[in-house]
C-alpha cells in the first residue's frame, strides 16, 4: 500500500493529462449535466430539482462543463478543482460559452476554506473516486449546504472496476479497497502515475451516514448510447455492468 500523499500524485496526473482529456471529451457536455460514462443525464434523471437562482458548488469541476451547463439554466455556480490546468480550461470554456462561473483552484482537502458560504446544491461528476479523505469531505459538504440542501455525486461503479474488459474476468478482490496507483508510459515516452481510490459501496454508504447527510437514492443508470465520454469503455463489459453509479443525499 502506497504511504505517500495520494492527492499530490493525483494532481500531477491531472495537470499532465488535462489537455488530452479535454480534447477527448465532448463539448456536448456543456448542454446538460452528464452523470458519467453511459450514465444518463439530468434531463432524464431529474435529480437536482429546479436549479435557477440556486447556489451550486461543483467538486472536481475539470473543464467546467457541468457548472457551465447549470449556469445556462441560471444557476449561480462555483467550481473547484485541484488541477490548475483543468481550471484554466474551465475559465476558457465559460468565456467561450458566454456564462459567468467562478472557478477556484482548490483541493477537496481544503473546501472548508469556502466557509461561511452556503450552497443549495453540491454536485460532483466522476471526481470523488480521487478523494483521499471522503469522510472529511462529506462532513465539510454537510457544513457548506443549507438546510435541505442536496449533494449529488457520481463515481465509477466499484463493480465495473473489478472486471478486466479484455477477458471479462474478475481481476481483483472487491475487498482490496484503497488507493490504486497505475504506472503509465505515454507516447512521448514520459512516465506518469494514475491514481484513484476504490471503495466498496457499503463503505461509501456508511461514510454518507456518518457525515450526518441522509442518503435518498442510489442510481445505477444505463444509457445504451454514449457519445460524450466514449474513450476506453468496452461495450461487451458496459452492456453487463453500468460504469456509473450516482448517490443523492440531503442535509
Ligand atoms: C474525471 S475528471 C471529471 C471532471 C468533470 N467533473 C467532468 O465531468 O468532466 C476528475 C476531476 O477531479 C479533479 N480532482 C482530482 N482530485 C481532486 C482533489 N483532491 N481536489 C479537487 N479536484 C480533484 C481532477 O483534477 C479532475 O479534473
Amino acid at each position: 500500500m502506497y504511504k505517500g500523499n495520494g492527492e499530490k500524485i493525483i494532481k500531477e496526473w491531472w495537470d499532465s493529462a488535462s489537455e488530452y482529456y479535454q480534447k477527448e471529451i465532448s463539448a456536448d457536455k456543456m448542454i446538460d449535466v452528464e452523470y458519467g460514462p453511459f450514465g444518463s443525464n439530468e434531463e432524464k434523471l431529474k435529480l437536482l430539482g429546479k436549479i435557477s437562482n440556486k447556489k451550486v458548488l461543483e467538486l472536481g469541476c475539470g473543464g467546467g462543463q457541468v457548472s457551465i451547463a447549470l449556469a445556462k439554466k441560471r444557476a449561480i455556480c462555483t467550481g473547484i478543482d485541484i488541477s490548475y490546468k483543468q481550471i484554466e480550461f474551465a475559465r476558457k470554456n465559460a468565456k467561450g460559452e458566454g456564462v459567468n462561473v467562478e472557478f477556484i483552484e482548490l483541493p477537496f482537502s481544503n473546501i472548508d476554506k469556502l466557509k461561511p458560504r452556503k450552497f443549495n446544491v453540491v454536485i460532483s461528476i466522476m471526481a470523488l473516486q480521487y478523494c483521499t479523505n471522503l469522510n472529511a469531505l462529506l462532513k465539510n459538504v454537510r457544513n457548506l449546504l443549507v438546510k435541505n440542501g442536496i449533494l449529488v455525486f457520481s463515481i465509477e461503479h466499484p463493480f465495473y472496476l473489478l472486471i478486466d474488459p479484455k477477458d471479462m474476468k474478475i481481476k481483483e478482490s472487491y475487498f482490496n479497497s484503497g488507493l490504486k496507483i497505475k504506472k503509465e508510459k505515454w507516447p512521448d515516452k514520459s512516465t506518469h502515475y494514475f491514481a484513484y481510490y476504490e471503495r466498496k459501496i457499503s463503505d461509501i454508504v456508511n461514510l454518507i451516514m456518518d457525515s450526518g447527510l441522509k442518503l435518498e437514492r442510489i442510481i445505477e443508470p444505463f444509457d445504451t448510447q454514449d457519445k460524450i465520454w466514449g474513450i476506453g469503455y468496452r461495450r461487451a463489459l458496459v452492456n453487463k455492468i453500468a460504469p456509473t453509479i450516482i448517490f443523492k443525499c440531503r442535509k
